[in-house]
């Protein structure tokens, strides 16, 4: 073997031992740097004959050549290794189950105020909201419950700054104001027509809402939800407020096999009032009474304050626990558990 095929040999050899580019860099000045054993091998033509420095340059230049390609072989087996070594260690196990984000829903007694809404809807009521920082006017006064009522305390009120001393603002602690406040507006929507003597669009609405009382067990809570309802017109009576809930009841808990107990009560703000209870026919409830709303016709005071005359404008209003309605559905027995928050009982709602 030649000098120039051993300088190659060794040159391969060397490439082959280095492991990291580094060290194949190094590795290459010994063979192709300024002072490496190629640039040697030129400067040691100078002192030959021009014609064995044709035939000898050509031979190291070969060498030189294949000196190369090996570091360019070598180079590139190095990195195809470096990424195969990065790969293996970024490697995505996709066996491995996915980190989930949680997945939200809405809250049981939204369910039941979405269900509310619906049904209602699809018997032509409106649905209006209303605040629930209070003025003592629209919780008591204008329900024909005024300040010495003995009804007020049965209403264990939070009441708030503003108002005025005598009468306070307060929390609500019903949603029967929104009886006076939609009324009052649908009232002046049509006041000229009215006054004309022709007929107004019946009232025909639901306030869904928070309410507020200092009340607390398993079937009270401080903050809870109603849902009033309210229908006024010229010739509205009990027997349609019978239907229509009668018929909300039946949808909301689909089931034909219930039956409603209108039980005499009484309300300031009706007469007559009653308490209405259902009564299943089949099901782990079946048999017992439960009620889930009061009701009755407005009082002929209520119908002045919403400025109308009572005189040609009757109807009725009801007000409905949405709460206990979720309890009713869903066999949830202690109500505080849809406000403790726990992810546990609400998530298996969704
Ligand atoms: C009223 O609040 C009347 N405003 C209802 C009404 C409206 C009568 C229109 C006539 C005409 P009552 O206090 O009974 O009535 O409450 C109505 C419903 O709210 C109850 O049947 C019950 O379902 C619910 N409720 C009352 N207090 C609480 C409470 N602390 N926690 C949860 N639900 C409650
Ligand atoms: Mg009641």
């Amino acid at each position: 073997m030649n000098e120039l095929d051993a300088l190659v040999d060794s040159a391969r050899a060397a490439f082959a031992q280095a492991a990291t580019p580094t060290d194949l860099e190094n590795a290459k000045a010994q063979y192709l740097g300024k002072s490496g054993r190629i640039t040697e091998l030129m400067k040691g033509m100078a002192a030959l004959p021009v014609e064995e420095k044709k035939t000898r340059g050509a031979a190291i230049n070969v060498a030189k050549q294949a000196i190369e390609a090996a570091l360019t072989e070598r180079r590139q087996a190095l990195a195809d290794a470096e990424l195969e070594a990065q790969l293996k260690a970024e490697a995505l196990d996709v066996s491995l189950p996915g980190r989930q984000r949680g997945q939200g829903g809405l809250h049981p007694v939204s369910l039941t105020l979405e269900r509310i809404e619906v049904i209602f809807g699809s018997q032509g009521f409106e649905v209006a909201e209303g605040p629930e920082i209070e003025s003592d006017w629209f919780n008591f006064t204008a329900l024909n419950t005024p300040e010495d009522h003995p009804a007020r305390s049965m209403h264990d009120t939070f009441y708030v700054e503003g108002g005025s001393a005598k009468a306070p603002n307060l929390l609500r602690t019903h949603t029967s104001p929104m009886q006076i406040r939609h009324a009052v507006q649908h009232v002046k929507r049509y006041r000229a027509a009215l006054d004309a003597g022709q007929p107004m669009p019946e009232i025909r609405v639901i306030a869904p809402g928070r309410t507020y009382r200092v009340d607390s067990d398993a079937t009270h809570s401080p903050m809870f939800h109603q849902c009033e309802g309210l229908w006024i017109g010229e010739n509205v009576s009990f027997k349609d407020l019978k239907v229509v809930f009668t018929d909300f009841c039946r949808t909301f808990f689909e089931s034909d096999d219930l039956v409603l107990r209108f039980r005499p009560s009484f309300f300031p703000f009706t007469e007559p009032s009653a308490e209405i209870d259902i009564q299943f026919q089949s099901g782990p409830l079946a048999g017992r009474w439960l009620e889930v709303a009061g009701s009755g016709q407005v009082h002929p005071n209520v119908v002045r304050n919403m400025g109308l005359d009572p005189e040609r404008f009757i109807g009725f209003a009801f007000g409905m626990g949405p709460d206990r309605l979720t309890m009713l559905r869903y066999g949830v027995n202690d109500l505080r558990l849809f406000f403790d928050g726990d992810v546990r009982f609400l998530s298996q709602f969704r």
